[in-house]
């Protein structure tokens, strides 16, 4: 079971799909309430994974008891986590602290387990969704991820333009790469999405065709003691110098905020998108994936085009900006 943060309409969920079919490809995740998702994955170890990979997820961890009453869960609970040398805690985003407080003293009559809130060897999540209540365990505790000192304007080299770390950590995911697969950013500016992909210890390559933003990206790449491969200056409107890409995910540039060297939005799109296929791994073994954000009113043009659009997200910026987030899928 996956709690979604409540932040973004449709990403959560897309991003936890994107994250199950990374690492389980036999399984499919599934929206069984508004901020709760369930799959079928049951390898703990790839919970964790998708878990601490996802900015979107609150809480991820192994179902262990269902019921349609609350306190029934206990219960219900699984054998293996009845063991009384261990200590638990009950957390939830969708019950009130009486009722979490309820389902804790009836786990601990029938566990015999004590309560640790700081440091549980068990987390129990208790969610209500729509079809009856369910309890899920974490065993690696509760989740840590300090965005803040990735944000634009802790870094070394800022500009407006910057995304933060979340939304680029989405970007990132939703482009199903992992660990050992070559990831490019070809519009990178200031690294956002390199950050986050090099954190998760993917090979992460940047292009910029603007020479003193690829030095910025290099000095905040190198400012978080990064390992990476690098960020070349080129122009990702034309066929790349590379080859064997695994996964992209990039924010195109428009107006103001970014350079566009002169060519129109919508130019940039669709000569970006016309070449990018050629620079992709040939291994038919998976789908390959190019996420791009651009302002919704672009529209993109896919003609005679190896890449289909699989989804499309929106995200409200301002009166003037709506993003849409185009996941791309070829094979
Ligand atoms: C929207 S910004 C990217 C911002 C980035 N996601 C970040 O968080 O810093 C787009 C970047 O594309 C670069 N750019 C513009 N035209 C380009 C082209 N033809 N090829 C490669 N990069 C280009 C700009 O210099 C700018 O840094």
């Amino acid at each position: 079971m996956f709690v979604l943060s409540g932040e973004e309409l449709t990403l959560p969920f897309a991003e936890i799909r994107a994250l199950v079919e990374t690492y389980s490809k036999d399984s499919k995740a599934e929206l069984v309430d508004k901020r709760i998702s369930t799959s079928s994955v049951s390898d703990p170890e790839i919970v964790r994974k998708i878990t601490e990979r996802a900015g979107y997820c609150r809480f991820g961890g192994l179902i262990v008891s269902r019921s349609e009453n609350l306190l029934s869960l206990a219960n219900a609970l699984e054998i293996d986590f009845v063991d009384p040398g261990k200590t638990f805690a009950v957390d939830s985003f969708t019950l009130s602290k009486e009722e979490c407080g309820e389902l804790g003293a009836a786990i601990k009559s029938r566990t015999n387990q004590k309560v640790s809130l700081e440091k549980p060897d068990y987390l129990f999540q208790a969610e209500a969704a729509k079809e009856g209540f369910l309890l899920a365990v974490s065993t690696h505790g509760y989740k840590t991820q300090s965005w803040r000192n990735r944000r634009p304007r802790a870094r070394k080299f800022f500009l407006p333009s910057a995304i933060y770390p979340k939304l680029a950590r989405v970007l990132v995911n939703l482009s199903r790469v992992r660990e050992g697969d070559l990831f490019l950013d070809p519009f990178c500016g200031t690294g956002s999405l390199l950050i986050e992909s090099a954190v998760m210890g993917i090979d992460s390559i940047g292009i910029d065709l603007t020479r003193w933003i690829a030095r910025g990206g290099l000095l905040n790449m190198k400012g978080f003691s990064l390992d990476f491969l690098g960020i070349i200056r080129a122009d990702s409107t034309s066929q790349l110098p590379l080859r064997n890409i695994d996964a992209v995910a990039t924010d195109i540039p428009y107006g103001r905020a970014s350079s566009t060297k002169g060519k129109a939005t919508a130019q940039i799109l669709h000569e970006f998108v016309d070449c990018i296929s050629e620079s992709f791994s040939s291994s038919s073994e998976n789908p390959k994936y190019c996420i791009v954000m651009h302002p919704s009113h672009v529209e993109l043009k896919l003609e005679s085009n190896s890449f289909q659009l699989q989804e499309q997200h929106l995200l409200y910026v301002h009166r003037n900006l709506t993003r849409a987030i185009s996941v791309l899928r070829k094979g």
